[in-house]
């Protein structure tokens, strides 16, 4: 993954630090306690299915092998951490880790045959997990949601080994801003519309093009890892630039 060094597409300079999800953690976690239902449908209809094969290439960016051991962030109902079972294999692990029960409790019966796949409540700002236990840790779609997006970083960069990769999968605003402003507007649209129609939980997914409103360039994501401690960060934007896929690796100490 070429590592994109261009001018930010974002608000501010990429140095600025401290970006967080200003909605309270029990909120943001009823939310999706409420949507869990509805959610793996909700994602397909509002990214025309294109959300299996970023998950893929969220996994491919891990470079996980057989017997590896990798922890899935906010992983939801489990979809991307499944894809890491898969490929890390019964003699590899994988721990699925979600504030939200109702997330989880999806994932558990979905995967229930994945035996080296484990889902845990617990928060992504304080993971009950060893520094250094896992080669890979992965955040797809959580990051925004988060209280401290640094704190994020760090927190998923000490769990993993040195050497090891740390990716994130995020929605991004598209670079061509005449592109990004329709983007955008069309979101703040469709998102509440489809939330109303598949879970009834309109009020819920306008929350979704809200978070995106303060969400960083990912530019301005990339310095955040940089500055969270991870190395040789790079990033590439998926889909005409809807999502960006960041990759970045926990320094040798030396
Ligand atoms: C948009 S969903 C993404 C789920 C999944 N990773 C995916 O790819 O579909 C965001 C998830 O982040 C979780 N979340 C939000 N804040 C969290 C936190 N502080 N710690 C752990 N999970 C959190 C939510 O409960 C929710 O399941």
């Amino acid at each position: 993954m070429p590592d994109q060094r261009r001018r930010p597409t974002g608000r501010s300079s990429p140095a600025v630090a401290k970006l967080g999800n200003p909605v309270p953690e029990p909120a943001v976690t009823a939310m999706f306690d409420a949507i869990a239902p509805a959610y793996d449908r909700m994602n397909s209809l509002m990214t025309l299915g294109r959300d299996a094969g970023w998950r893929r290439a969220a996994r491919d960016a891990t470079g996980l092998r057989t017997g590896d051991a990798a922890i899935d962030v906010a992983c939801g109902t489990g979809k991307l951490a499944a894809l890491l079972a898969e490929t890390v294999g019964p003699f590899g692990r994988v721990e699925a880790v979600d504030l939200s029960e109702g997330m989880i409790a999806r994932g558990r019966r979905v995967y229930r045959d994945l035996v080296q796949l484990h889902f845990r409540v617990a928060n992504a700002l304080a993971l009950p997990y060893a520094d250094g236990e896992f080669d890979a840790a992965t955040i797809a779609f959580g990051l925004r949601n988060l209280a401290d997006y640094e704190a994020g970083f760090r927190e998923m960069a000490r769990v993993v080994r040195p050497g090891g990769t740390v990716v994130c999968l995020e929605l991004s605003l598209p670079r061509w801003r005449t592109y990004a402003r329709f983007y955008h507007a069309l979101f703040r649209r469709v998102a509440p519309l489809a939330g109303a129609i598949v879970a009834r939980q309109g009020g819920a997914y306008r929350y979704l093009p809200d978070s995106l409103d303060a969400f960083p360039s990912a530019e301005q994501l990339a310095a955040t890892m940089r500055a969270a401690g991870l190395v040789d960060v790079a990033y590439r934007r998926l889909t005409t630039g809807v999502v960006a896929l960041h990759r970045g690796r926990v320094p040798l100490r030396g």
